[in-house]
């Protein structure tokens, strides 16, 4: 592939879908694809990677990970939420301030949320796939533009609906895209999620402004939500490898 004179791949594409729901095989296929699902998932994956956790088995349901679990048997944890609280059964639920290096160093955690990790699993066609949160956004967008190819931003979205903390999420990713990658055609759709950046200079106001952060803090969970509303707290990107079914920590 031959380069523009700025250094970008040529005819390199940035793309945002807002929902899992609006993946078909031609968003992920040959792409580069990043994962966000900010409020908890994204966050929970780069904590646990950064304290050590020797790797995530994303998997779609409660019982499977827990067939999983067991049949890898000792050492192996399973993490997780449906509705956002810890499912009976599991040693972790989706804090990302549960995922401390005490309890997940050196372990692997087979994990299942309602949307991060349906995300995760729905991107399984593309060419290399990072998860992307505020904590880690330098660091996946430096990963994900080094790849040398089309990039897409994929929201895992709330339950079908659009979630406007991976929104705003993605809109920044994409401004980070575009200073490392300023040859690169900009869709639509990314164009739009950019709009967002209201949120760059103040990223906490998601706390309020955000339909799952306030039910996250009104269920106690406002310690959570601050750990998931910090840019850039930690340089791990978490990515994901469909042929051996595992989330580690990219190479640094
Ligand atoms: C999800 O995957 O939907 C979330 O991470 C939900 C949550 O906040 O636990």
């Amino acid at each position: 592939m031959t380069g523009g004179a700025d250094g970008t791949p040529a005819g390199v594409t940035i793309d945002v879908a807002l929902r899992v729901e609006d993946v078909v095989p031609a968003t992920v296929e040959g792409r580069t694809v990043l994962v966000i699902d900010v409020l908890r998932a994204s966050t929970t994956m780069v904590a646990a990677l950064g304290n050590g956790c020797a790797a995530i088995v994303p998997v779609g349901e409660p019982d499977e990970a827990l067939r999983r679990a067991a049949a890898l048997g000792d050492g192996t944890l399973v993490g997780g939420e449906r509705r956002g609280d810890p499912l009976p059964g599991f040693d972790l639920g989706n804090s990302p301030l549960e995922y401390t290096a005490e309890r997940v160093a050196r372990r692997p955690v087979i994990f299942t949320t309602s949307n991060g990790t349906r995300a995760l699993l729905a991107a399984r066609g593309a060419a290399a796939i990072g998860v992307a949160g505020f904590v880690n956004l330098s660091a996946a967008a430096a990963w994900a533009a080094g790849q040398g190819r089309d990039v897409a931003v994929l929201c895992a979205g709330e339950l079908g609906r659009d979630a406007l903390e991976d929104s705003a999420c993605a809109g920044l990713l994409v401004d980070r895209l575009v200073a490392r990658l300023p040859g690169a055609t900009v869709t639509p759709a990314a164009a739009a999620a950019s709009l967002a950046r209201p949120y760059a200079a103040d990223v906490g106001r998601l706390a309020t402004d955000a339909r799952h952060a306030r039910r996250l803090v009104a269920a106690g969970r406002g310690g959570d939500v601050a750990a998931c509303l910090t840019v850039d707290s930690s340089t791990v990107v978490p990515v994901y490898l469909p042929s051996v079914d595992k989330v580690v920590a990219a190479p640094r």
